[in-house]
């Protein structure tokens, strides 16, 4: 039996890239002197793509694989990938559904807890020996707040199982409201924010819901309130939410994620009402491990069965 061929789009560990070599014919575009020549030279000799929320497969390099059969992506975001593109071509993608719920879900409370309670904020505080000379600022409370979620799907369910443990009274807002949720559906985003203490982001990315939260939005939600991010930055107008942190209309946010990533905009560098985190919703030994072996799985069930474990 041949080995089956994998074109690979970015770098992931040095494990993940030992363990697919092990069991695949790999190609690293990303090594290639002119990845696009390479693409219309050689893209009809591949079936199978490798690559990751971040490195996505857009329509030019879709275009330029004639014969690819699947995608399958590390990450449960797919707003990189040509989507409809490939479903046009009958073209399978699988993510990594569910193994990073939990961490994603934890990252997010530790995003609440830090940008109420101002953890980094005092700490920054004391090591400046700001201590020596008085004492920090009151903060606000976590428990019992109000908590509205943006895009209820897989990470979000597991945010609210969080915030039960904190007697948070829950809302949510999706594009049509859930059969069978035990919580309170609110069809205006504008009218969720207005409720919330704090509003979660956990939709999914693209399109769909680009600028979602805007200025309106941020005003809705206030001076006390507080948006948490750890869905994509295209989700937030962020020109609006610094303007809106600058005004004092909007009382904190707590992001892990932004629009031009690694770029963050300067003046959130300067803001103490915020927390800012490089992506790391997913970024656990464990869960990171996991998001390996089911994007591995998935390829060696499509090379074998033409299946994938996990289709999107
Ligand atoms: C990824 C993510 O780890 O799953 C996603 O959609 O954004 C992260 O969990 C990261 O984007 C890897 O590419």
């Amino acid at each position: 039996m041949t080995t089956p061929k994998v074109l690979q789009v970015g770098p992931l560990t040095e494990r993940f890239q030992h363990n697919l070599a092990e069991r695949f014919d790999v190609t690293a575009l990303w090594q290639q002197p002119d990845p696009k020549a390479f693409l219309q030279s050689h893209g009809a000799d591949f079936e199978l793509l490798a690559t990751s929320a971040r490195f996505g497969c857009s329509a030019e390099q879709l275009a330029a694989l004639p014969n690819l059969k699947a995608i399958c992506s590390f990450g449960v975001g797919y707003d990189s990938i040509a989507v409809d593109a490939a479903r046009d071509r009958g073209i399978a993608i699988s993510t990594t559904p569910d193994v990073l719920n939990d961490c994603v879900a934890d990252l997010a409370m530790g995003l609440i807890i830090d940008t109420s309670r101002k953890l980094a904020a005092s700490e920054r505080f004391l090591r400046a020996g700001g201590w020596l000379k008085g004492n920090f600022p009151l903060a606000r409370r976590v428990s019992g707040k109000r908590l509205g979620i943006v895009g209820l799907g897989r990470i979000g369910q597991v945010v609210v199982k969080r915030a039960s443990g904190f007697d948070m009274d829950v809302r949510y807002h999706n594009r049509s409201p859930l059969k069978d949720s035990p919580y309170a559906y609110e069809a205006s985003l504008v009218e969720l924010a207005r409720w919330a203490d704090f509003l979660v982001l956990t939709c999914v990315g693209g399109a769909a819901t680009h600028h979602i939260v805007n200025a309106q939005v941020l005003e809705a939600l206030g001076p006390k309130g507080i948006v948490i991010n750890v869905a994509r930055g295209s989700v937030i107008d962020e020109q609006a939410l610094v303007t809106a942190l600058q005004n004092g209309t909007l009382g904190g946010a707590g992001l892990d994620v932004f629009e031009a990533e690694p770029k963050v905009p300067a003046a959130l560098l300067e803001m103490d009402n915020v927390m800012l985190l490089p992506h790391v919703g997913s970024a656990t030994e464990e869960t990171r491990l996991q998001m390996e072996e089911l994007v591995l799985a998935n390829l060696q069930a499509f090379a074998e069965r033409g299946e994938l474990l996990t289709p999107l």
